[in-house]
């Protein structure tokens, strides 16, 4: 990535927005996404350090504090209680030499009296990019590996004295995933050689001295660089027995874009082993969702739990949202389940979360049929939730058109034809801010029989598809017109059968 020194200033939409803005239009704005998280202003992207601690979660994310564009990266800060209704807080995590880029954080089990650490306290682990503007454009020396510790319950870290605490003067090398392995009193931190398509798994008694113990990859895809690695143990549904998952951000099905993918395996305490490392298997079919990492110390009952930046680095400087830039995907419960003789990682959407959030039921329907057709429920809305079971009765396509005007509608479709379930923004309105952002994205179905169930989270721009509790998941940036808020069900060439349907007006996360 070339950025010259001024690109992370703020932009001339800042420069000129003249008096500060009145309370009263923040989060109000256009296209600001109503129940997902956003910054108040600025830049933000990958999540960082997602922990459930001392009775709050706590969501640090890459960011901006002075401008709109990538740059000048430290971790901001938002709070809640329910890992739904977030406030922002204060930078938590600013290194005076360094960018703090990607990590993660998690609670010191006991006293680590060499880095001035007690029990309880919150660590965070952070790429600290050293950098410098030669001829004004920005360019990396090395990134290494850094800590910091939180005595405050979370809201700020002071980097360490002993930093940077991982150093091989490379310049692709970060995001750690830091956690502590209790069966050996040790700690194990995963950093991505990034440009090499690796995973390094590496260990420490002190925290300080680390070594390698093993690696993984290249494998899957490795169109581009690795970042944001995470591991997590999942059971396999239905069964007795688990399996080990780590996730990676690199390529996308669409060669050229950037997604999220993972491998299912063995992890034996120091090395991973993929039980299938060729092909690649994604996360999320759309085009913006990247460098999702899961929470740590959350309640055990909530399973694990991934939030995601929603946005992607080949246009994310060029969306049309002010004054702020991105976003994060609501919380989604990962689970393995067995499809097609296969284990697979599924992403259901929070249940209880979304439920905490509905406003009212707007439209509820059983037993629809329709043919060759557009059906329209009458309502209007951007902040919804939709659940729709669909079963082919002979058509060739089904689907739903949503932020729709008479001239513009972004569509989300089962084409039984091609077996795929695509999600189409090619004609969703502000298509121009980048050459590769109209698109039709595409995956297989699972199944072509049966009952297919879609599960819609429609927040103004931000666009969750989940198939049959998030075996197939799409998330999507669209830039609808501003009146365009209709819904059409249509099915073309033949009949389907809709068993429920169901539309929900979501309430707003923000207090003020
Ligand atoms: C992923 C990423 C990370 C890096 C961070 C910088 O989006 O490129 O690899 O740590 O963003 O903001």
């Amino acid at each position: 990535m070339k950025i010259s020194n001024e690109d992370y200033m703020d932009s001339e939409y800042q420069k000129d927005e003249g008096p500060p803005k009145a309370e009263s239009t923040l989060y109000k704005e256009r296209f600001r996404p109503q129940f997902h998280f956003s910054p108040k202003k600025n830049w933000m992207n990958d999540p960082n350090g997602l922990v459930y601690y001392q009775g709050r979660y706590h969501c640090y994310f890459q960011y901006n504090p002075s401008g709109d564009q990538w740059g000048n990266i430290q971790w901001g800060h938002a709070t809640s209680v329910d890992g739904i209704h977030w406030k922002e807080e204060q930078v938590a995590l600013k290194d005076e030499t360094c960018m703090a880029f990607s990590g993660t954080t998690a609670i010191l089990p006991k006293d680590y009296p060499a880095i001035g650490g007690t029990k309880g306290d919150l660590l965070a682990a952070y790429t600290s990019f050293e950098h410098h503007y030669p001829e004004g454009e920005l360019m990396t020396i090395a990134q290494h590996q850094s800590l910091a510790l939180s005595k405050d319950g979370g809201m700020s870290f002071a980097p360490l004295e002993q930093n940077p605490v991982l150093d091989i003067r490379s310049t692709e090398f970060r995001d750690p995933k830091i956690f502590y392995q209790p069966e050996r009193d040790r700690w194990m931190m995963l950093v991505v050689y990034a440009d090499l398509h690796q995973v390094g798994f590496f260990t420490s008694t002190d925290l300080i001295d680390w070594q390698e113990v093993s690696r993984f990859g290249p494998a899957g895809n490795i169109d581009c660089v690795w970042e944001c690695p995470d591991l997590f143990y999942l059971p396999l549904e239905d069964s007795e027995t688990g399996k080990w998952v780590l996730t990676v951000s690199a390529g996308h099905p669409q060669k050229g874009f950037l997604g999220m993918q993972y491998f299912i395996g063995e992890f034996d305490g120091d090395r991973f082993n993929a039980d299938e490392a060729k092909l690649p298997h994604y996360l999320d079919y759309g085009k913006d969702f990247y460098a999702g990492i899961c929470f740590v110390h959350n309640p055990k009952e909530e399973g694990v739990l991934m939030m995601g930046w929603i946005g992607n680095h080949l246009y994310s400087r060029l969306t049309p949202t002010s004054p702020w830039r991105g976003a994060l995907s609501v919380p989604r419960r990962l689970k393995l389940k067995v499809l097609n003789n296969r284990v697979q990682l599924c992403s259901e959407p929070h249940y209880s979360g979304i439920a905490s959030l509905v406003n009212s039921t707007l439209w509820n329907k059983q037993t629809i049929r329709l043919n060759n057709g557009a059906l329209d429920p009458g309502i209007r809305g951007k902040c919804l939730f939709i659940s729709i079971d669909f079963e082919r009765k002979g058509a060739e396509e089904c689907g739903l058109k949503l932020l729709k005007n008479k001239e513009h509608s972004t569509t989300v479709g089962l084409h039984f034809g091609d077996q795929e379930l695509f999600v189409d923004r090619r004609n969703s309105g502000s298509i121009e801010i980048h050459k590769d952002f109209a698109s039709r994205d595409t995956c297989l179905l699972p199944y072509t029989k049966g009952i297919h169930r879609l599960e819609i989270l429609l927040d103004n721009s931000v666009l969750e598809v989940f198939y049959n509790r998030g075996e197939r998941v799409f998330t999507h940036l669209v830039f609808g017109p501003e009146e365009a808020d209709g819904i059409r069900i249509y099915a073309k060439k033949g009949e389907i059968l809709i068993h429920q349907a169901q539309i929900q007006q979501l309430s707003k996360i923000w207090s003020s």
